[in-house]
């Protein structure tokens, strides 16, 4: 792999460097405490429900750390999970940092898709943690009534986030799911930066 180009960003308290290996867009932001934080607060959650799933499909999934982390911990019951991100560079990422299930009879794949089109197989759990990055509904209508759903959204004004949530109540509302067994916020405090996630678990 060529290093093609390497730019470094500020964002929270942390300096943060992107780096274009190939075709590539690795984004060390994946990483911050932010995003582990909240994906290790998911994982708590969801693992305390003593749920289990043959088929996770991770929408918007990124470098693929909530299937990383969810498959690391072990103690989720996963037989098979899919993540699917529009950006084409996200796949090659996403099954490196997961290769060890990759490997384990494809236990991890990522793939390239728009979610807001019909995601093909029968999942049983659907997350998604990066709500805040759709401009449409069409993901969420598309997923069966009855499917488990695990999601993420946030107050976090951001210049790629088209959606804002301004309390756990209108996270909630918004998504009107037919069941839910969980519903949360956690509280982010850097020195430059202060936001809220939102979470639900539920049945839609
Ligand atoms: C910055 S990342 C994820 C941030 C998020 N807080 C998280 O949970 O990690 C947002 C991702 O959403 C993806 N995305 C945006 N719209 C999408 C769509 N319609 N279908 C699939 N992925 C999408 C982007 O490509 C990007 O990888």
């Amino acid at each position: 792999m060529h290093l093609l180009h390497t730019e470094t960003i500020v964002s929270s308290s942390l300096t943060i460097t992107t780096t274009q290996i190939s075709k590539c867009m690795f984004n060390k932001d994946a990483f911050s405490n932010g995003q582990i934080a909240s994906k290790i607060w998911l994982c708590e959650e969801l693992e305390r429900l003593e749920w289990d799933s043959v088929l996770t499909h991770i929408y918007a999934g990124w470098h693929g750390i909530t299937a990383f982390l969810l498959l690391s911990r072990g103690k989720f019951s996963v037989a098979k999970i899919e993540s699917y991100d529009i950006d084409p560079s996200c796949e090659q990422i996403a099954d490196a940092i997961n290769e060890n299930w990759v490997f384990n009879n494809w236990q991890f794949k990522a793939y390239t898709a728009d979610c807001n089109q019909m995601v093909a197989g029968a999942a049983d759990l659907v997350i998604n943690t990066s709500v805040e990055h759709f401009d449409s509904m069409q993901w969420f209508d598309n997923i069966p009534n009855g499917t488990a759903v695990v999601l993420q959204g946030n107050n976090m004004p951001h210049d790629q986030h088209v959606v804002n949530f301004d309390s756990l109540d209108s996270f909630v509302n918004t998504f009107n799911l037919h069941k839910v067994v969980y519903k949360g916020s956690k509280e982010f405090n850097y020195p430059d930066l202060k936001f809220t996630r939102y979470m639900i678990i539920g049945l839609k």
